[in-house]
């Protein structure tokens, strides 16, 4: 039976992982899923012992060093679990003939570019996080191992802190919301990074030279940080009566420009990923945002008041 090691379980996209690939046991993978206390990213040794004990055939890497702002203050460490910890990996994987998908991110980009980004574009991050994100990436290009590195971008999900939770949590208190909306790109759902990588996972053939290398995937479509907020108002307020959860105090969402909210990190205006890669060499897509928004919202819980 071959073996995934999956990282990151508590994560958004690694719980999601560990749940989908539940469903692939039927194609024969056993997938043994580490928390950070089993496989701590920031120790060398630990990661290089748990790999060699648990010799997978394949490694996919969800877990990172997430807190973007945080990063800015916190170089080390950010570096240390995006870069670091990915080529310790690879190496290790590599020495096993094992393959590895591995998870970066819209920042890398800086955001100038006036189109979708392709994933022959440019990298140049604008944050420490976007930086030790693509420092991983190239760490991994660099042992050669087999690998798919899986940009995505504005991830959320039913489990999990993240843009969701916070817009449903200040609607219910507030009656006025400012959100940004001169920043662009596509709300991605860790059910659809999941479901995608799944797929993935059936039709790669690591052995495959023409497949490895950098894809973006993300759900289909566009939007701003505003308008994700709104369709959230939306998409909860047409389920509000029949689920029973509480009214929301937000009576007006207003758009504001990125300068009107100051953050340590600065964020890339445009952060749209072109994933025609993805389709053409796989047939995998991912379907549009906002459907893939109500799916999750569907399956949320909420207390009511
Ligand atoms: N979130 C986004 O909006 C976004 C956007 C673009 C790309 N991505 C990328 O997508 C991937 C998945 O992101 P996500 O949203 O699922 O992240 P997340 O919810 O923040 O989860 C991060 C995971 O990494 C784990 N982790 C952190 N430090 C660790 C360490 N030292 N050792 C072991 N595990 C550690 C966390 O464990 P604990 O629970 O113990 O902290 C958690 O399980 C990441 O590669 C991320 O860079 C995310």
């Amino acid at each position: 039976m071959k073996k995934i090691l999956l990282t990151g379980v508590s994560g958004q996209v690694g719980h999601a992982l560990q749940q989908q690939l539940a469903l692939t046991a039927a194609h024969g993978w056993q997938v043994i899923a580490c928390d950070r206390q089993q496989l701590d990213l920031t120790q060398p040794e630990q990661i290089r012992r748990v790999v060699r004990e648990v010799k997978p055939d394949l490694i996919i890497n969800p877990a990172a060093y997430t807190a973007v702002d945080k990063a800015e203050s916190e170089r080390e460490m950010a570096y240390a679990i995006n870069a670091t910890a990915p080529h310790i990996l690879a190496e290790e994987a590599a020495k096993l003939n094992a393959a590895l998908i591995h998870f970066s991110t819209d920042y890398v980009y800086d955001g100038t570019k006036l189109s979708a980004y392709v994933e022959t574009d440019s990298a140049n991050p604008v944050s420490v996080y976007g930086a030790s994100k693509l420092a991983g990436e190239e760490a991994i290009r660099q042992v050669g191992l087999p690998h798919l590195i899986l940009r995505t971008s504005w991830v959320y999900g039913s489990y999990g802190n993240n843009f969701l939770k916070t817009i449903i949590r200040l609607a219910q208190a507030r009656e006025m919301l400012r959100i940004v909306a001169d920043q662009h790109g596509a709300p991605t759902s860790a059910i659809s990074i999941a479901q995608a990588v799944t797929e993935l996972v059936t039709v790669w053939q690591p052995e495959s030279e023409a497949q490895t290398g950098v894809y973006h995937l993300v759900n289909a479509g566009e939007t701003s940080w505003f308008g994700f907020a709104s369709e959230i108002v939306t998409q909860y307020q047409a389920l509000a009566t029949v689920r029973g959860w509480p009214d929301l105090a937000v009576k007006e969402i207003q758009p504001i420009a990125t300068a009107e909210y100051p953050t340590p990190a600065k964020r890339p205006a445009n952060s749209i990923l072109s994933t025609a890669k993805l389709g053409q060499h796989f047939g995998v897509r991912l379907p549009e945002w906002s459907v893939a928004l109500n799916q999750v919202m569907a399956a949320l819980s909420i207390e009511a008041s």
